[in-house]
């Protein structure tokens, strides 16, 4: 029997690939943007490659798209579920190392981790100086979480940690997880208004594109720091920008930018207000072992026609 043939984009880590081909002939990602006229019976997404109608009219006979890792902004569910192509992600097992990586941006931006890191390794650092570098505290502060989803939701339990006071917003108020979580909810302009520390969790849609932009940089303290953990787009980045440099918020710190990357010569790569990740909300060995054997699962659970272990409803 062949195997089934599947598009994937990539480079995939040796591992993924290993394990993919014991099952699956692995397709190129050029096959999916070019179409095939063979059939292609599933699609895999690694890093976020649109895939929308066109390209699945383009890929006669595909019965599944598995995808590693749980956003599926890069993927149009209606054209999906139109062709009734089932759409399977990963969530769950990346909720504490995303919110592990939010609370270490907030810690860096906060204390000028960074920055500090790059001063003590050069040829500048010849005298001590109590005067340099202050950061912001961060025990005590205000924290506001904009999606108190499963993330969100971790975010707000290593706040408490920190003694902090957790306020949210998120499209429906979540009355249930208020008093175990020690959190308030406000509108988003409150949050704007009373955070020290504004934490985006929410997913990309039409709804959260453009959230943060020039109205809501406003309203923020100027002592406040925004951290993007979720998806680069729901800010938008010249805003940001002009607020960091006319220094109408302390820092940011970002785990995600829009464009991703950003363009080497983009002015926020010049500012030493802002803390930048390369997207590594989910990048530990353990969690990203878990997304694989997920997102594998549901690829093969998709080609047999059964249902997957985790299915993204539009
Ligand atoms: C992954 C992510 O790094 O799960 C997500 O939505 O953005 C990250 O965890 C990504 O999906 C893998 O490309």
């Amino acid at each position: 029997m062949p195997k089934p043939k599947v598009v994937a984009d990539g480079p995939l880590a040796p591992e993924i690939t290993a394990r993919l081909s014991e099952k699956v002939e692995i397709l190129p990602w050029s096959v999916a943007l070019q179409g095939s006229p063979e059939p292609i019976a599933g699609i895999y997404t690694y890093g976020h490659p649109r895939v929308d109608g066109a390209m699945l009219d383009r890929l006669a006979g595909v019965r599944i798209i598995s995808s590693y890792g749980v956003g599926v902004d890069h993927i149009v569910l209606a054209d999906a579920a139109a062709r009734r192509i089932p759409v399977g992600n990963t969530p769950g097992v990346l909720d504490g190392a995303t919110a592990d990586m939010a609370f270490a941006l907030l810690l860096a931006s906060a204390r000028r981790l960074v920055e500090g890191d790059r001063y003590a390794r050069s040829p500048g650092f010849t005298v001590y100086d109590p005067g340099y570098m202050l950061g912001r505290e961060i025990h005590g502060a205000t924290i506001g979480i904009v999606g108190l989803g499963r993330i969100g939701r971790q975010i707000a339990q290593r706040a408490r940690g920190f003694e902090m006071q957790v306020l949210y917003h998120n499209r429906h108020p979540r009355s249930d997880l208020e008093a175990g979580l020690a959190t308030r909810y406000v509108t988003l302009d409150e949050l704007l208004k009373e955070s020290d520390y504004v934490v985006l969790s929410v997913p990309l849609s039409a709804q959260t594109r453009g959230l943060v932009g020039r109205a809501q940089f406003a309203l923020m303290k100027r002592t406040a720091t925004l951290i993007n953990v979720a998806r680069g787009p729901i800010v938008d980045t010249a805003a940001l920008t002009e607020a960091l440099s006319e220094r109408r918020i302390f820092a940011a710190a970002l785990d995600v930018t829009d464009p991703e990357p950003l363009p080497r010569d983009h002015p926020l790569l010049k500012l030493d207000n802002v803390t930048i990740a390369p997207h590594l909300g989910s990048a530990t060995v353990q969690t990203r072992q878990q997304m694989a054997d997920i997102s594998i699962e549901n690829l093969l659970r998709g080609l047999r026609g059964e249902p997957l272990l985790f299915e993204v409803r539009g």
